[in-house]
């Protein structure tokens, strides 16, 4: 009955999985038995006719019964408990030859190094039927690494290591999720873990070609391929636009203004500054958003950013490299709804930005309660959020603009999301009551 779980891909999954039924069997047996009698009684003994009472009989009590459902549910009670225990043990006891992956959660995403100084994020890759050690620890907040067909899940702490061990027993992709409310991008806290045949993981953890291309990269290139790689492409253009920060076209040698009225040049010191600690300098008419890159961007990677950025003076168009892909997702079986919220919570279309789904004013209005409602705009007039209003909203974000918010979301939908693709994001907005 309810064998609900998600694949087994670790050797203890089916212990995990095994305590989890006992309870959910023996909760559903004792709910339908309880409240079966409890039913077939009130309608058995109910008021026949009004005004005649039923006498009770007196029961002196019954040792036998006493003695069975005291001995029964605490004989169930220690299997339950044992049962949980043999699991538990099993998840917290790490074989003594495991191999060790150190694991750093951020917002938001999941950085991985291991043994031989290969690093990845976002892609947690580990060979087949040997256990592996994640012993893991977070830059910021708290943070919980979650994979569920391994069954493993615990919390990431700031200042702290924790671990958790897992010994694959199936090559594949599995998903990973960040299960701790950690900020505005908690949803995509993902990263996928790849479960090798054990020669292909040792050939892949020793073959440092992809660093060894970094390293030797002219300046120049290498903040071109970390502007893709680091996302920074998410929220600043190359073409002069904004988009949720200011664009990196002609920026360098600009002056910056501080709400205080000093001046500060734009030049090496003041991108730094901005990359290692972003809240130091906020451009007008940008909201204070950018997490700090100190732990993921190297001096060398800085410099290459700066050399970059010094480039574009808008007179040469940038070639960049291809982005990298994020977890597949299947949306031929997904209702329009379904669809609609992938498509929302797709890092790189960038919704989950600025609009919160619970009510939370981020940068933009939330998407709760929208569709169908009048909205306020900022020239004081009323319409109502339809479809037609949404899709313009999507399509050409600044022809109408709510009440209290800045003209900030970028115009870059057009040609990116499809007629359907809106639809669908229209049916999910229709499901946020
Ligand atoms: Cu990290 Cu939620």
């Amino acid at each position: 009955m309810f064998r609900y779980l998600p694949e087994q891909a670790s050797d203890f999954a089916h212990k995990v999985d095994y305590a989890n039924y006992v309870v959910t069997d023996l909760s559903v047996f004792f709910t339908v038995a309880i409240v079966g009698t409890m039913l077939y009684f009130a309608i058995k003994y109910r008021q026949k006719a009004p005004g005649v009472d039923h006498e009770t009989p007196r029961i002196e009590g019954n040792n036998a019964l006493e003695f069975l459902w005291t001995i029964i549910p605490t004989l169930i009670c220690i299997w339950v408990g044992y049962v949980g225990y043999d699991a538990f043990i099993d998840q917290r006891t790490v074989p003594p030859n495991a191999y060790e992956i150190n694991v750093v959660g951020r917002k938001w995403a999941w950085d991985f190094e291991y043994k031989t100084g290969k690093k990845t994020t976002g892609e947690l890759v580990v060979p087949v039927d040997e256990p592996v050690k994640l012993v893991m620890t977070s830059t910021d907040v708290l943070h919980s690494f979650f994979i569920p067909v391994m069954r493993t899940k615990h919390d990431v702490i700031p200042g702290r290591y924790t671990y958790v061990w897992f010994k694959p027993i199936i090559t594949g992709d599995f998903q990973v999720f960040c299960a701790e409310y950690c900020g505005n991008l908690h949803s995509g806290m993902l990263a996928r873990l790849k479960v090798l045949p054990k020669a292909e993981f040792e050939r892949w953890v020793n073959d440092f070609t992809e660093e060894t291309k970094l390293a030797s990269m002219r300046p120049v290139d290498l903040g071109k391929e970390l502007y893709v790689k680091k996302q920074c492409v998410t929220c600043h253009t190359l073409d002069g636009s904004p988009r949720v920060g200011p664009s990196w076209n002609k920026l360098f040698g600009t002056t910056h203004e501080n709400p205080d009225g000093t001046k500060q040049l734009v030049d090496e010191n003041y991108i730094s500054d901005s990359i290692l600690t972003p809240a130091k300098y906020i451009v007008p008419g940008f909201p204070n958003a950018m997490p700090s890159y100190a732990e993921q961007l190297s001096r060398k990677d800085i410099e290459g950013i700066i050399a970059f950025i010094k480039t574009l003076d808008g007179t040469q168009k940038v070639d960049l490299p291809a982005a990298p892909k994020g977890p597949a997702v299947d949306m031929s079986k997904m209702s329009p709804a379904e669809r609609g919220k992938a498509i929302f919570s797709d890092t790189g279309n960038l919704c989950v930005t600025c609009h919160s789904l619970d009510g939370t004013k981020l940068v933009g209005p939330s998407l709760k309660g929208v569709y169908g409602s009048k909205v306020k705009l900022a020239d004081g007039s009323e319409v109502t959020a339809d479809d037609a209003y949404i899709k313009e909203s999507i399509l050409q974000p600044q022809a109408k603009l709510v009440e209290g918010y800045g003209p900030l979301m970028p115009n870059m939908f057009q040609g990116k999301l499809t007629d359907e693709n809106i639809k669908d994001i229209i049916e999910f907005m229709k499901t946020l009551k």
